[in-house]
């Protein structure tokens, strides 16, 4: 671990760090199988969905900066190559074939909740440690997804 301006101590932001960098992998997963939605999609909904993938995938990468540079504020590393996060991610791989625009609403639906489980996880991980400023990020994180996710639900209902 690295020195850093936090007062947790080591073995607790260590062990934000590790969780946080599994919640990078995960949303740089995410962020990934947004695109290939936003490039692929077709349909008559396709005129509202594209732009709206693309507020999703441009949030999502503001995140995924945000708990990368908390992991190395708390003194640990950022791990984030394409083969790295293709091991570690929680998310199923996207079928890439898909076309239709209310599959790929079901497709993001499905991963962004996984996402979130992922987030809430490492947040009662930052609570345990007593990381009140992890917590913060996190909790924007959700409130944030929890929204993207009504949003796509809401287009299927
Ligand atoms: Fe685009």
């Amino acid at each position: 671990m690295y020195k850093s301006p936090s007062r947790l101590p080591e073995e607790a932001r260590s062990a934000v760090a590790q969780t946080l960098n599994a919640r990078l992998a995960d949303g740089l997963d995410l962020h990934s199988q947004i695109k290939v939605a936003h490039w692929n999609i077709k349909g008559p909904q396709f005129a509202a969905l594209h732009p709206l993938f693309e507020t999703f995938a441009v949030s999502l990468a503001n995140h995924n900066d945000s708990i990368a540079e908390r992991a190395v504020t708390l003194g640990g590393r950022a791990y984030g190559t394409a083969r790295h996060v293709a091991e570690r991610s929680r998310l199923p791989e996207y079928p890439q074939e898909t076309s239709r625009d209310l599959e790929h609403v079901v497709l993001l639906a499905e991963r962004i909740e996984l996402y979130l489980d992922g987030a809430r996880e490492s947040r009662a991980l930052g609570e345990e440690h007593g990381d009140t400023d992890t917590v913060d990020l996190l909790t924007g994180i959700v409130t944030e997804l929890e929204k993207h996710a009504w949003f796509l639900r809401a287009s299927l209902e």
